[in-house]
This record gives structure tokens, C-alpha cells and sequence, in this order.
């Protein structure tokens, strides 16, 4: 699996390299591919000016390879995002947080004109909900927000010990199957004392680089 991490990961430096200028932005997710992602694009760095990182961890690894990292405040138009995912439907809607970076990746993906998502096959799923779907939670409101997805047919787990970029905690959400992958993200964001989760169905992939052990598969929304 980590080779295909690394195929994925040169696979969207190579589909972007084309379109790169010297005054190009970046922005990059969170986790083992997006590192794999951030690796092979290294070894271009004359080719484009920086990035935004959707996490602490991203901003940390980029800066040790040399590579500029800008406040997303700051950036006039961002062309590419770049993430992983921790499971994605052929629809290319996403569930995304397994590293607990979920709110910054959803705005950065947000601003981003092309999202492409990089991921092994083993993300691959008909229906979303078998990897539980993480929700940033406002420390106080955590008992409250849990109450509810019970309500929406959740079974809300504490992530013990995980504090998020942003100061908040992580519900993860078992035993869903997602069906209505866009109701379900309205319902959860109108729970009070939810920041944001992570599905990511009103703004999915445009592009999906998936590795196989047959080579990188290139899926479109
Ligand atoms: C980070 O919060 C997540 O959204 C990651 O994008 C996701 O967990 C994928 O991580 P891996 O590439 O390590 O599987």
C-alpha cells in the first residue's frame, strides 16, 4: 500500500506539473499520501512559488523540504488541492479526518478551483459510512452533539486524547451506512457545537487518482 501511496503521489505531481508557473500556490492535505504527494513534488521546487497546508503537520513537512508555506488569507486564487481521503464512493463524495484535519481541509478544499484526491483502492467503496466518519466538536457541546447523531442513527465514539489544530475534539461516528452522503453532512453541520465534518459530498473530488496494483486509475467526477 505504500507503494501505491508513492505511485498516487507522483501521479498528481505529474498531472499538475503542466500547469504549474512560478507564481503557483498549492494547497495540500493532510496525511501518509498527501506526505507521499509532498515528497515527489520536493523535487520540483523551481517549478512553482508555494503552498497552503490544511494542518499543522502539513505546514511542518513542507517547510522542511524548502517549500514556502502561505496563510490561506493571503492567497488570491489557489487552482489545486491536493489531499488523500479515508474512503471516497465513485461519486467522488469523501469521508476525510482520519488525521483529525478535517475543518482546515474542507476550507482549503473549498477554495480551490480542481481537488484532486489521491488514494489507494483499498478507499474505494460503494456506499460511505464503513470507515467511521470523524466530526470536529466544540470541547463544551461534545455530550450534546453525541445525543444528537444518536438521534440520526450514529453511534458517536470519543477520540480520546486527540485536541485538533483548532482546539476541538473529534466524534468518530460508527455503524452508518451513508446513503444521502450530502443530507447527512447538512444534518450533522446543524447540530450546535458542531464545527464541521467530514464528509465531503457538497464539495467532492473533481479528479480521483486511484492506485492499483495495476497502475494509477484516473476517475472524474
Ligand atoms: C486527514 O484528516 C484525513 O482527511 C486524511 O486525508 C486521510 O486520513 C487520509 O490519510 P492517509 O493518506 O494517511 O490514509
Amino acid at each position: 500500500q505504500d507503494q501505491l501511496k508513492q505511485a498516487v503521489g507522483q501521479a498528481a505531481v505529474d498531472l499538475l506539473l503542466p500547469d504549474l508557473e512560478d507564481s503557483s500556490i498549492i494547497g495540500i492535505g493532510t496525511g501518509s499520501t498527501a506526505n507521499c504527494f509532498i515528497d515527489a513534488l520536493a523535487k520540483h521546487k523551481g517549478f512553482f512559488d508555494g503552498a497552503v497546508a490544511s494542518s499543522e503537520a502539513t505546514a511542518a513537512r513542507l517547510k522542511e523540504h524548502g517549500i514556502p508555506v502561505y496563510e490561506l488569507n493571503n492567497v488570491f486564487e489557489l487552482a489545486f488541492y491536493i489531499d488523500g481521503a479515508d474512503e471516497t464512493n465513485r461519486h467522488l463524495e469523501l469521508i476525510k479526518g482520519g488525521g483529525a484535519a478535517l475543518t482546515r481541509e474542507k476550507i482549503v478544499a473549498a477554495v480551490a478551483k480542481t481537488f484532486i484526491c489521491i488514494a489507494d483502492d483499498s478507499k474505494l467503496v460503494d456506499t460511505l459510512g464503513s470507515f467511521p466518519l470523524p466530526v470536529e466538536v466544540i470541547p463544551m457541546a461534545r455530550s450534546h452533539v453525541a445525543r444528537e447523531i444518536v438521534k440520526l442513527g450514529g453511534d458517536p465514539v470519543y477520540r480520546d486524547g486527540c485536541v485538533t489544530d483548532n482546539g476541538n475534539v473529534i466524534l468518530d461516528v460508527h455503524n452508518m451506512q451513508i446513503h444521502d452522503p450530502r443530507k447527512l453532512e447538512d444534518q450533522l453541520n446543524s447540530i450546535v457545537g458542531v464545527v464541521c465534518n467530514g464528509l465531503f459530498a457538497h464539495r467532492p473530488a473533481d479528479i480521483l487518482l486511484l492506485g492499483t496494483s495495476s497502475g494509477v486509475e484516473t476517475l472524474k467526477r
